[in-house]
């Protein structure tokens, strides 16, 4: 007898078992790629699997490898010279011309840096973010880059995982529309333009639900969830074009990503239809001996290539083992040829054939490029708190102190995965206020050497200089080397002496606004309480200063938007605001040791005895200088038709002095569902720009399929019933209404 309830049994069956071609394919390209088949060796087949990571500089050995056509592919190697000879040997001196491919980590910007992926996902603003992926694209495409190994679209909700600093953050929707602009930015128009180079969605898959944040480690995700919250990202990066995916490091569910046909095979190239390339991480095939799921490097090769890794990345297991692998029949020549067919198909989509040999060329740093790292710098800000509206300061202002160890180190400000960016080229607050202020209205005194360091004989410099200004500037933070891969922390605090300089200095008595430039989320309540402004930089990149700088001066008004809840102490971790109801949910004012007993039950329910239940700062949630009044939800019916829409609309009016952005959230909930439904959703959002004592009405419009989940039998479906929608300002406050799905 079946469970489901009554009421769920009319689904709106959505996709289902739909295999949906990603791009089609192009018939010559096919052709092209079966004569090439028809004339390669094992030897080089295996080469066109394989890439290398050695070429620091182009010695002979590595030509020779070139010219016998051992490398598909080299990556993050080399500089433009390198690469641009070892083109010209490979197209001119190999047997059979076949290109190479240059593939490198451009996270966030090349010569430009960008704000760090986790800070433009706070921008909520996916044509800003198209345009720095383009601009990343052109300088990278000049120096003879043509394959970002990004936009990484892990869903990340822990903060003690350090390559949250690379993830677009907590919620899938919000992930989607920020991977999609990077992918259409790198990509744009064409793959063969010359200045496009090709995205590659990572990592597949659940490398940001690791154990506790720890870095490599398993990650254990009951297909529901992976269905509704870890893999919408990767699918929407293929339908935006993505042509490479690459593989995670991590066990998922006790297999390993790189070994996983259920992901490759059946999702990846069954469901999705995805024709593009899979690409190993670093080592990643090797490495399942080490997780116990391989017996062998050979065993490690004939799985990766079973579930589909048709390029492994720097370890060699294919070029030892395949041949050996074939000859006993333990791989069918099959799989090589599906394998090579995919990087070839990568190459030819590239252009690579078919365009004259690269010559060696700089990426320059433009204006252009400036003003838009800062424009979008100046939106990945997140204001959290203004007291009293210290901020903005007043241009005329006497004097400001400029304390921290943050207010000048370029090479923090870049964050991780910044290696083509140079310190030179980065302005840093202390540089930018000393060009709004002048060098005598500027007091700078770091206090501190480091993020890290504890020795405190700055401080009294800084004490110094805090009591001569008017209002003290906080560089605080955390550096890059504490971000990014393999820097787990489990504390999330501030390290080093920062929450003691901040009291120190604050003996002073004057007011203070904290900047705080990290790659997670930080606990820092100690610092909130006596600052009174408080901005979330992220690692803002190349114009962090001069951006910081318009944000401070009332230049420009903060509009960023947090795309990760931030927990009032680690001990919440995992916080997220996509979280289901409990049987007994508590209030969010509910705190301390229940009043009643096991038999006589009050307050016997889901909360910390210890801390509040609420987040430090939601999801979604960011200040401006002006107060946006939302007002008048409307739906356009109470309900919505399994093939029909519902606009739900919203008036916003901005009751402050500044003209400035706000961004509007949508968010539903399914009410009763035969798999329960998180208590909010993310569903749309919308960028909205308004003049002081402007009113503006944000429309969304909804249909059954956005509000699709996956069901028990894994169907995606949109169940009838009740829901409810907001449109908010974050995932805690909104406007809220009902409809009804029929
Ligand atoms: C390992 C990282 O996990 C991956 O994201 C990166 O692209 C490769 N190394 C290459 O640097």
């Amino acid at each position: 007898m079946s469970h489901t309830p009554l009421r769920f049994v009319r689904l709106v069956v959505l996709f289902f078992a739909a295999v949906l071609a990603v791009c089609p394919l192009d018939s010559s390209i096919e052709q092209r790629i079966d004569s090439l088949l028809a004339r390669m060796t094992l030897d080089e087949k295996i080469g066109q699997m394989s890439q290398s990571t050695s070429m620091a500089t182009l010695t002979e050995s590595i030509k020779a490898e070139i010219r016998q056509g051992r490398w598909s592919s080299f990556l993050n190697a080399g500089g433009p010279a390198d690469r641009a000879e070892a083109q010209r040997i490979a197209r001119s001196e190999s047997r059979l011309g076949i290109p190479l491919l240059f593939g490198r980590d451009v996270l966030h910007g090349y010569r430009t840096i960008f704000p760090i992926p986790l800070g433009q996902a706070a921008s909520w603003d996916p044509e800003l973010i198209e345009q720095a992926a383009r601009t990343a694209a052109v300088e990278a495409s000049t120096e003879g880059i043509r394959w970002s190994f990004a936009p990484m679209v892990d869903i990340a909700r822990d903060p003690r995982w350090g390559r949250i600093a690379e993830s677009p953050g907590e919620d899938p929707y919000l992930a989607s529309v920020v991977g999609a602009a990077v992918v259409r930015g790198f990509q744009r128009r064409s793959l063969s333009d010359p200045q496009s180079i090709a995205a590659c969605a990572k990592h597949y898959a659940g490398y940001g639900a690791v154990e506790a944040g720890r870095e490599y480690n398993s990650a254990w995700i009951p297909e529901v969830l992976l269905r509704d919250v870890y893999l919408p990202p990767f699918r929407a990066m293929l339908a935006a074009g993505a042509v490479s995916v690459m593989a995670a490091f991590n066990t998922i569910n006790g297999v390993p990503a790189t070994g996983n046909e259920f992901l490759l095979r059946r999702i990846l190239r069954e469901e999705w239809g995805f024709d593009g390339t899979v690409v190993s991480d670093y080592t990643a095939i090797p490495e399942m001996e080490a997780h116990g799921y391989a017996a062998s490097a050979g065993d490690a090769a004939r799985e990766a290539l079973g579930a589909g890794i048709d390029i492994e990345m720097v370890s060699t297991t294919y070029h030892d083992h395949l041949k050996e692998l074939i000859e006993s029949r333990r791989v069918p020549m099959q799989w090589v040829d599906d394998a090579v067919r995919n990087v070839l198909r990568l190459k030819f989509r590239l252009g690579l054939f078919d365009q004259p040999i690269p010559v060696s060329r700089q990426a320059v740093i433009t204006a252009d490029a400036r003003g838009l790292a800062q424009r979008l710098t100046m939106e990945s800000v997140v204001l959290l708190k203004n007291e009293n509206h210290l901020l903005p300061l007043a241009p005329s202002i006497r004097s400001v102190a400029i304390i921290g160890p943050l207010a000048d180190s370029p090479v923090d400000q870049m964050g991780s995965w910044a290696m083509d960016g140079r310190a030179e080229d980065v302005v840093t607050p202390l540089a930018a206020l000393r060009q709004t202020l002048g060098n005598a209205r500027a007091l700078y005194a770091p206090g501190l050497k480091n993020s890290r360091a504890t020795d405190r004989n700055g401080f009294a410099v800084a004490l110094d200089a805090a009591r001569k200004a008017d209002v003290v500037l906080l560089f605080l933070g955390e550096e890059q080397i504490l971000s990014g891969e393999a820097r787990s922390r489990a504390f999330i605090n501030l390290p080093g002496a920062q929450e003691d300089l901040v009291s120190e200095v604050g003996k002073a008595r004057k007011p203070m606004v904290a900047i705080i430039q990290a790659g997670r989320p930080l606990t820092f309540q100690k610092v909130t309480a006596q600052a009174r402004a408080v901005l979330y930089a992220w690692h803002p990149g190349t114009m962090g200063g001069p951006a910081i700088a318009d944000l401070l001066f009332g230049r420009a008004v903060p509009s960023g938007k947090l795309p990760v809840t931030f927990p009032r102490t680690i001990g919440q971790v995992p916080i997220y605001y996509a979280r289901l109801n409990t049987g007994r949910p508590a209030s969010p004012a509910e705190l301390g040791i229940p009043m009643g007993n096991p038999a006589n039950p009050e307050g016997y329910t889901s909360k910390y005895i210890d801390v509040d239940l609420t987040p430090e700062y939601p999801f979604g949630y960011g200040l401006s200088y002006n107060d946006f009044a939302y007002s008048q939800l409307r739906l356009s019916a109470q309900t919505l038709m399994e093939d029909g829409t519902l606009s739900v609309s919203a008036d916003l009016t901005n009751r402050g002095k500044y003209g400035g952005a706000e961004v509007v959230q949508l968010y539903v909930h399914c009410v009763t569902a035969s798999v329960a439904q998180p208590v909010r959703v993310l569903k749309g959002l919308r960028r909205v720009q308004l003049q002081p004592g402007e009113t503006k009405t944000v429309t969304f419009v909804l249909t059954a399929a956005d509000l699709a989940y996956h069901n028990q039998q894994m169907q995606l479906v949109a169940e009838p019933g009740p829901y409810q929608v907001w449109i908010a300002p974050d995932s805690a406050r909104g406007l809220q209404g009902e409809f009804t799905l029929k």
